[in-house]
């Protein structure tokens, strides 16, 4: 058996068993002090007081008094895309609102048009440069959608690009089939007749070659209705195909709860999301997801998260890494951007971006967490005073190693 052992860790820290934490358990990373983890073929096989480390562990890598917590879990993003979005960048600037750009065909159709001329290979090798950064950034579970194809060979294209992501990357890869992400320009005016192609085409290929495992839909004013949503997961639910949902970004939209109804793993963005869909959240087994690296980017509002956990919810903090709203899939700065705009305390940060990041992708039985028999995908920091030294400093390089399946990258 491969085996290392992590010594004198200062602080270790993300140690639960549960599959999801809520409300005031978010407040808690059952820290160990002064700690040991040993990995055993890629898996955490123990962990405890230094003073009971095993002996005699051939490989042995020295914390010198740094932290050690699960690797993030970033349970939405978009990075497979092709080129970027900097012209818009710069509309922005001159005073166009997102929902703007988007009316005049920029936007997810732009970036549509791009993806559909480049072809598979090229966009691999963007992509997976994009996972590799944020590898070394400390993700090590990641969620990835569809939706810049917007047609039956592009669409499929993008998911055969995750999935070779998933073939050749060490980190846990959860796909996602987000066919309904905008109406392309070929169906301006036929919006339902789009609905059915992902119903009857998109949805059913991908569920062919395998080649999803989960499905959403962009489910806001100006893209798809609660009605269109409730086509596309019906059909979807045929194939076993979880949802996770746009809700609530642009408006009030009926998303969240067409989501619930649907035993949807996630709901993510809900800056417009209130007291109703609070409310909703508490009856469902399904994660609220904030995406603050959107807020932050768009100078909207951010989701109501503070309120979320002291009703006693779950929260989970992705960065929805894409070329539009949230061109940036750090999860460092999307803890520190829950801190500073949400008012979450470090450790619940921590947590929603671990723990619950996990649950909100399927994902919390092999990651998320520090529990014996999950993967070792872990971060090692630099010696720091406290766990709140690591939002509050925000761009300081603490990140001293990054593990995945207990191999150091
Ligand atoms: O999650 N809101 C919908 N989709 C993406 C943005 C896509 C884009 O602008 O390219 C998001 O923010
Ligand atoms: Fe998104």
């Amino acid at each position: 058996m491969e085996q290392t052992l992590i010594t004198n860790i200062g602080m270790l820290i993300g140690i639960t068993d549960k599959p999801r934490l809520c409300g005031a358990e978010m407040g808690d990373l059952h820290p160990i002090e002064n700690a040991y983890l040993l990995i055993g073929n890629g898996k955490i096989a123990a962990f405890g007081k230094m003073a009971d480390a095993p002996q005699n562990i051939d490989h042995v890598v020295d914390a010198k008094g740094g932290v050690v917590m699960p690797s993030f879990c970033d349970s939405h993003t978009h990075i497979v895309y092709a080129g970027s979005r900097e012209q818009e960048f710069i509309d922005k600037m001159k005073g166009l609102s997102y929902e703007e750009i988007a009316k005049r065909g920029g936007g997810i159709l732009n970036s549509a048009q791009r993806l559909r001329n480049t072809p598979e290979e090229e966009l691999y090798r963007q992509s997976a440069a994009r996972l590799e950064e944020v590898m070394l950034k400390g993700t090590g579970t990641i969620e990835i959608k569809s939706g810049y194809g917007l047609n039956v060979d592009s669409e499929l294209k993008m998911l055969r690009v995750i999935r070779r992501m998933k073939e050749e990357y060490p980190v846990i890869i959860k796909s996602t089939l987000l066919g309904a992400h905008g109406v392309p320009a070929e169906y301006k005016g036929r919006q339902d007749e789009y609905v059915d192609l992902v119903c009857k085409e998109m949805i059913p290929l991908a569920a062919k070659e395998n080649l999803a495992d989960f499905i959403d839909v962009f489910c806001d004013k100006g893209f798809f209705t609660v009605e269109d949503t409730d086509k596309i997961l019906n059909a979807a639910a045929k194939y076993g195909m979880r949802p996770k949902i746009h809700a609530n970004e642009l408006d009030n939209s009926g998303g969240v709860q067409i989501g619930i109804q649907h035993h949807a793993l996630s709901v993510d963005h809900l800056e417009r999301a209130g007291l109703e869909e609070i409310a909703a959240l508490k009856a469902s087994e399904t994660m609220p997801t904030a995406l603050p690296g959107a807020s932050f980017f768009l100078n909207m509002p951010y989701a109501l998260t503070r309120q979320m956990v002291d009703e006693g919810l779950s929260v989970a903090l992705a960065s929805d890494y894409n070329p539009g709203s949230s061109p940036s899939g750090d999860m460092r700065f999307v803890v520190s951007l829950a801190c500073i705009n949400m008012h979450l305390l470090p450790e619940e940060a921590i947590n929603a971006a671990t723990i619950n990041g996990a649950y909100a992708m399927d994902a919390h039985r092999e990651s998320g967490s520090i529990t014996v028999g999950k993967w070792a995908n872990l971060i090692l920091t630099k010696p720091v005073s406290s766990i709140a030294f690591i939002p509050y400093a925000h761009q300081t390089p603490y990140i001293e190693q990054v593990f995945v399946k207990g191999k150091a990258i």
